[in-house]
């Protein structure tokens, strides 16, 4: 929402606009919105598929949550007001991204609905939204960085799956079952919906 002290402001117009940058780059402006648990694999899958469209000659980049907390986001913590704005400026960041024509990749948890939503309505067509679909179950025997244990005794609150929801995606354009598969079938996976 627009902040009261944002007045007077008048949107230009560029000489040069994204079916330029489009054109230049040959590819489209996208984002690959991956969704799921902490531990579920989404920042694996998004580098490796970030590797594999590189090599297929594509201009990318990729906003992983935890390193945009270290910037961005610093100011940031876990409750529902802040993750709600964690992704909202990560959802207008990415649109810029578009505007650029790079084909964004996203690997934030992004555990309500509402937010992952209003993402999608601001970019529109060119929102891919991937839940990386991995029980909490599994990503508990996983965990990676050691934070679940941390959370079960209490040292950390709010966390995802314990006591803080996720909201499973409800249409999302690809499911990637990542305790199922490799890494490889998933990136194929999420490649071949974009029909490069
Ligand atoms: S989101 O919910 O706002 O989308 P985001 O993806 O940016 O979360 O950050 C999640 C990462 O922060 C996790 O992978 C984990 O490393 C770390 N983290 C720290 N505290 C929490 C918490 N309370 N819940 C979930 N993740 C947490």
């Amino acid at each position: 929402m627009r902040d009261p002290k944002a007045t007077n402001i008048v949107w230009h117009q560029t000489s040069i606009n994204r079916t330029d940058r489009e054109v230049l780059l040959q590819q489209k402006g996208t984002v690959i919105w991956l969704t799921g648990l902490s531990g579920s694999g989404k920042s694996t899958i998004a580098s490796a598929l970030e590797s594999k469209l590189y090599q297929l000659g594509k201009l990318t980049y990729l906003l992983d949550g935890d390193n945009i907390r270290h910037g961005l986001n610093t100011d940031l913590g876990f409750n529902e007001k802040d993750r709600t704005e964690n992704i909202r400026r990560i959802g207008e960041v990415a649109k810029l991204f578009v505007d650029a024509g790079v084909i964004v990749l996203t690997a934030f948890i992004s555990p309500f609905r509402e937010d992952r939503d209003s993402v999608r309505r601001l970019i529109g067509d060119d929102f891919v939204e991937v839940w990386v679909d991995c029980s909490l179950e599994i990503c508990m025997r996983r965990d990676p960085k050691g934070l679940y244990k941390k959370a079960k005794k209490g040292e950390i609150k709010d966390f995802t799956g314990l006591d803080s929801p996720y909201e499973d995606p409800e249409n999302p354009e690809v499911i990637i079952k990542s305790h199922e598969q490799d890494i490889e079938v998933s990136v194929n996976q999420i490649i071949n919906y974009l029909e490069f």
